[in-house]
């Protein structure tokens, strides 16, 4: 638990109460409330909890007016440069950044459980051909406690390390099945001797009538994404994954909810919405038209990739993501990519504009992602499954520290009541 340094006192109708203040080890100060209710009969009002902290954890921290974002202390910039995804996932589930021995148990633990149990198979041939990977990807998952029963109870420390890696293994699997199964092509089975994102690759690319070599140009950059994903503190997504796990549910079920809540436009499903606005953008000309739509609060328009609920300066995520959009498309000869000039253009143009500066809006981590997704080859539809797969790592880690938290208890927010105070029936003759 935080030290508690000092108290606040709240003065209401007369009446004073003394709360706790707990003083983190980096970020800001935290009242405590827990017991307001009870000593004062009042509710605090937060709907988009944009003041509240959910829970107390040591995994990631991200300074918004720094553009900062640590995974148990360390930078992301530094595990961008030095690290790959499957040790920033050690280091997310564990705490450390691991041995090489402990790495090498890891990974060979993850490459021994990245099959699913074959009868999967027959479950996707429900979905209709043109189905959403993420629609697939929510069904699939939340299926999953309907084939491994040996990790459902999240009683047993064991049984919950086992689900983590079969979910951290299969969900690329999963992924890729899915995105096969939209294109009509039959799956293709991982291979354990490439790397984690080369095979996540490999499954996605290869078709049994040709040999496919991994490129590791695009290998690397996938493994760099999958980093710049992995977690992100109380994000929207994660927070239903805590919120789900509260109750009891079964991880599989958990991680289930996270990827339907990812899908969302205004968070994971940004990447999809944000290429798909920058091919209606089209060309560098028509910026001005697009940007004057994002200041009109009567267009409903936003410009997707711009602009987050923490971050206001720079995503130190996105800094990394530009510089790997162009050293991956400049190695595929494809760096005169229109959408690349594009979307750099509206950076430059969004960041001098008063609007955006004034609203401390900047590019987000979705704002590249998709330039380098679409030039390796993928279809939009499936941006947001890459950020799920990478993601999974981050729920999964949120959802055990809160499962072995003693203090924890089932998440019940209330409301600000506002509606109907007490009437009598009326029957139907009299409405
Ligand atoms: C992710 O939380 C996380 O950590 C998420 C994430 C993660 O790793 O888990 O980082 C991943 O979800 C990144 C965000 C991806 N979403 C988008 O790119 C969609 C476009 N951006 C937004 O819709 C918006 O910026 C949010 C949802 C990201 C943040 O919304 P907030 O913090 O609730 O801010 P807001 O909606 O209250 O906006 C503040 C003001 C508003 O204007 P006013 O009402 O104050 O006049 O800024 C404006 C908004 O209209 N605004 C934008 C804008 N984003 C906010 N105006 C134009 N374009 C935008 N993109």
């Amino acid at each position: 638990m935080a030290e508690t340094t000092k108290t606040a006192t709240l003065t209401l109708d007369g009446k004073s109460y003394d709360l706790p203040v707990h003083s983190p080890t980096l970020g800001p100060d935290v009242l405590d409330i827990r017991k307001l209710y009870a000593e004062a009969d009042v509710f605090t009002f937060d709907p988009g909890f944009t003041s509240t902290a959910s829970c107390e954890s040591t995994i990631t921290y991200i300074d918004g007016d720094k553009g900062e974002l640590l995974h148990r202390g360390d930078s992301i910039e530094e595990l961008a440069k030095h690290s790959h995804y499957l040790e920033v996932c050690y280091l997310l589930l564990y705490g450390e950044l691991p041995t090489a021995a402990q790495l090498d148990d890891f990974t060979g633990r993850v490459t021994r459980h990245t099959m699913v149990h074959e009868q999967m198979h027959y479950f996707f041939r429900g979905f209709r051909r043109d189905s959403h990977p993420m629609a697939t990807m929510v069904g699939v998952v939340g299926a999953m406690s309907a084939f491994y029963h040996d990790s459902l109870d999240i009683s047993d420390p064991w049984q919950r390390e086992v689900a983590a890696i079969r979910m951290i293994a299969k969900l690329p699997t999963i992924a890729a099945m899915a995105y096969k199964y939209s294109i009509g092509q039959p799956f293709v089975y991982p291979k354990n001797s490439l790397d984690y994102a080369g095979n996540f690759l490999h499954m996605c690319f290869s078709i049994p009538a040709e040999d496919y070599v991994v490129n590791p140009i695009l290998s690397k950059a996938m493994d760099r994404i999958m980093m710049l994903h992995a977690d992100h503190e109380q994000n929207a997504s994660t927070s239903t994954v805590r919120l789900a796990g509260s109750s009891g549910a079964n991880p599989f079920a958990c991680i289930a909810a996270g990827i339907a809540c990812l899908w969302g436009p205004a968070h994971g499903g940004a990447n999809q919405a944000c290429l798909e606005m920058l091919k209606e953008i089209g060309t560098v000309d028509r910026i001005p038209e697009f940007v004057a739509k994002a200041k009109d609060k009567n267009s409903g328009f936003r410009l997707m990739g711009f602009g987050h609920r923490v971050y206001k300066n720079f995503d130190p995520r996105a800094t990394v993501m530009k510089e790997s959009a162009d050293e991956v498309l400049g190695l595929l000869g494809v760096d005169n990519n229109p959408l690349l000039q594009v979307a750099k253009e509206l950076e430059r143009i969004a960041l001098s504009d008063d609007y955006f500066i004034s609203k401390k809006l900047y590019p987000n981590v979705d704002f590249y992602s998709g330039i380098i997704l679409e030039a390796m080859g993928f279809p939009t539809s499936m941006f947001t499954p890459i950020f799920a797969i990478s993601r999974t790592v981050g729920w999964i880690s949120q959802w055990k520290e809160m499962i072995a938290d003693k203090n924890q208890k089932i998440g019940r927010p209330r409301q600000l009541y506002v509606g109907e105070t007490h009437r009598s029936y009326v029957d139907v003759r009299h409405r």
